[in-house]
Parts: structure tokens; C-alpha cells; sequence
């Protein structure tokens, strides 16, 4: 869960590729005329692409009646949903209390600073994604990054910066 939202921006890149609908028609069959469908709606189709798609929320429309302002505003509001494609790498920064006192908002800034891009946004390149995360659940080791299912802990912000620039490069090689 992100402490910290950003502003969702729901518009997206157009260079990519196109959003194969089909592919959660079966979800929408199975909660048509479900009570209470729009989450796990949501949830399914973000399981299926990653992220939420902009025709997505089109198609979930025709198909189940739901408003379009009303997924989107479930959409924006839960931290949940993504409104655009995660970078190759989520790097999620613990902003727990231990991991607060031990000065992760430093690091956090440091990292952001380095990939140029704010709390929530993925670089261009597509390689990142950060987030502020609640506790990860290993606070003995604040300050915390999770990348992917890697744990970093007792970080300064020279060596997080140091774990994302060795990560770019083993990309670019
Ligand atoms: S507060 Fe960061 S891991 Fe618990």
C-alpha cells in the first residue's frame, strides 16, 4: 500500500502496444451481475495487464453498465490500481515508522533525484518504478528497499543509489 499518492495521471503513452481485450472477457462474464463486482474487476484486470489500461475501462463499461467515472474513480482513489505501466524494476521504499526514523525519506530523495522522476512515476526508459511503501516487515533492518523480491536493508543513501546504478548498468549491458 502507497502512504503517499501521487496525482494518477490517467492519460498514457500512445507508442505502445495495442491492449488485447479479449483477455479479460472472461472475468467480466464471471462478475456481470455480481453485487459489489467493480473491485474485483478491477483487481482481475489489473492482474491480467499490470496496470489498467484506458480501453480497459471502456470495455469493462460496455460490458457491465458501470460507469466510467465510477471505475475511474475507484480506480484513482485505492493505491492499489495502477493507471500506467510499471518499470521492469518496482522499487519500493519502506516509509514505516522504523524505517521513517532511520532517515528513508533521505534516500527515497536521493533515488528519486537520481532517476528523475517523482514517488509513484517509472522512469522513460521503463526500467523503474518507485514507491513509498508501509512497513515491509523487517524493521530490525531500517532503513528498508525492497527490488523485486530482493530486500535491502541498513541502507545509506549512497549505497541505494549505488544498488539502482549497478542495476541500470547490468540493463544496458
Ligand atoms: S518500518 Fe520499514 S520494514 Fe518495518
Amino acid at each position: 500500500m502507497r502512504i503517499q499518492r501521487v496525482k494518477p495521471r490517467v492519460e498514457q503513452k500512445e507508442d505502445r502496444a495495442p491492449v488485447d481485450l479479449t483477455l479479460i472477457d472472461g472475468l467480466l462474464k464471471k462478475y456481470q451481475n455480481l453485487k459489489g463486482n467493480l473491485i474485483p474487476i478491477l483487481q482481475g484486470t489489473q492482474d491480467v495487464y499490470g496496470y489498467l489500461p484506458k480501453e480497459a475501462f471502456q470495455h469493462i463499461h460496455q460490458a457491465t453498465g458501470i460507469e466510467l467515472n465510477e471505475l475511474y474513480g475507484v480506480a484513482t482513489f485505492y493505491a492499489q490500481f495502477r493507471l500506467t505501466p510499471a518499470g521492469k524494476h518496482i522499487v519500493k521504499m519502506c516509509h514505516g515508522t522504523a524505517c521513517h526514523v532511520q532517515s528513508v525519506t533521505a534516500i527515497t530523495d536521493e533515488i528519486l533525484d537520481t532517476l528523475q522522476i517523482k514517488d509513484g512515476e517509472t522512469t522513460k526508459d521503463g526500467l523503474f518504478t518507485v514507491e513509498t511503501v508501509a512497513c515491509l516487515g523487517c524493521c530490525s533492518l531500517a532503513p528498508v528497499m525492497m527490488i523485486g523480491e530482493e530486500t535491502y536493508g541498513k541502507l545509506t543513501p549512497k549505497q541505494a543509489v549505488k544498488i539502482i546504478r549497478e542495476i541500470r548498468r547490468s540493463e544496458n549491458n
